[in-house]
């Protein structure tokens, strides 16, 4: 813009002058309070130690899980997601729901290494089945309402544990529901629902399924997760899960969904809203960093920022620990 002398009246370089003032203007910011820190824990101790695909990243074993909890907390980060690993599955995933299982041990001791911290475990069936699917399987289909049921004692062994959030991921429809009376027919209303309400059937899931040991084993999961090209049906799928109990949401993944992202918190402001920023993303900027190809540092908290400033409220990352020790500021 310029003024009748042809003279620019507006600026913004003025507002990028130094750091100081950029501080000051700077609409966006991180903090180690933003941050969840996923966490995979097997049962069988041979498994435990680091995932090709993700490099920096480790399978716990309960014996280890402490010391890692210690470490997330010193660094600022208050949240974890738990992801278990059985020793072994069977077709109904009645493992997952067992009140002694490698998930309810681990919420656990979590809460005996560090009592406020915010536990939320993941309520899926993909790693205890052996067909690898997040719900139980009829001939080759996913029987929709036996696998909410299945969810819904899930969450309870989960929420009996001690978890104070529980976030399923199956992409079941009527999942939030049935999750919602199976805790309050516990007295466990004090639980709340983190949902993955608008999850992507996403490449970008490929090394967390070696992580956690869930690839399907037959046919994929697009009859359960979303299409890739659709976000008007995000808002549907908001909306039906907050109708049902969420108490939070979140899409899945980040960077390829900035604007569902954007999208869903426009609709629903007033409700918190997580992106979990995933395996693949992960995986993307270690490769490209340790060839030298990018700038490690500043591509991960611009990759953050970058979903910050899309609405999320909070980010579920493997950088969190690694984040917040950057920002220093808890
Ligand atoms: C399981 C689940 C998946 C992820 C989180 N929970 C895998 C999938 O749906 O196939 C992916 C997380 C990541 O890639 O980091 N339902």
């Amino acid at each position: 813009m310029s003024d009748s002398s042809g003279r620019l009246t507006r600026r913004l370089r003025r507002l990028r002058s130094g750091s100081g003032v950029r501080n000051l203007v700077r609409e966006t910011k991180l903090s180690s309070h933003d941050f969840i820190q996923p966490l995979f824990i097997v049962e069988n101790e041979a498994d435990a130690g680091p995932i090709e695909s993700m490099p920096g990243v480790e399978r716990h074993t309960l014996s280890t899980l402490g010391g890692a909890v210690h470490r997330i907390v010193e660094s600022g980060v208050g949240a974890v997601l738990l992801f278990g690993i059985p020793k072994t599955k069977d077709p109904f995933g009645k493992i997952a729901a067992a009140k002694n299982g490698i998930v309810p041990r681990a919420i656990r001791a979590c809460l005996d290494a560090e009592s406020d911290l915010v536990v939320i475990s993941d309520v899926c069936l993909c790693s205890f089945t052996d067909h690898g699917h997040c719900g139980i399987v009829e001939g080759e289909q996913i029987d929709n309402d036996a696998s909410i049921e299945r969810l819904s004692e899930i969450a309870v062994a989960h929420a009996e544990a001690g978890a104070g959030w529980v976030a399923p991921s199956a992409m079941m429809d009527g999942m939030v529901g049935a999750i919602r009376s199976g805790l309050d027919d516990a007295r466990l209303e004090q639980t709340g629902i983190l949902s993955y309400a608008v999850k992507y059937a996403s490449s970008f899931y490929g090394p967390f399924r070696e992580a956690a040991d869930c690839a399907p084993q037959f046919s994929d999961r697009r009859t359960y997760q979303m299409d890739p090209a659709n976000a008007a049906q995000a808002v549907a799928e908001a909306e039906l899960d907050l109708q049902e109990g969420a108490d939070m949401l979140m899409v899945k993944p980040g960077m390829p969904y900035l604007d569902v992202i954007a999208k869903v918190k426009a609709k629903f402001p007033e409700v918190p809203l997580a992106a979990y920023q995933v395996s693949g993303e992960y995986a993307m900027i270690q490769a490209a960093s340790q060839n030298g190809w990018i700038d490690r540092k500043a591509a991960i908290l611009e990759s953050l920022i970058g979903i910050k400033r899309a609405g999320a409220d909070m980010i579920i990352t493997y950088w969190a620990t690694q984040a917040a020790q950057w920002l220093g500021d808890s």
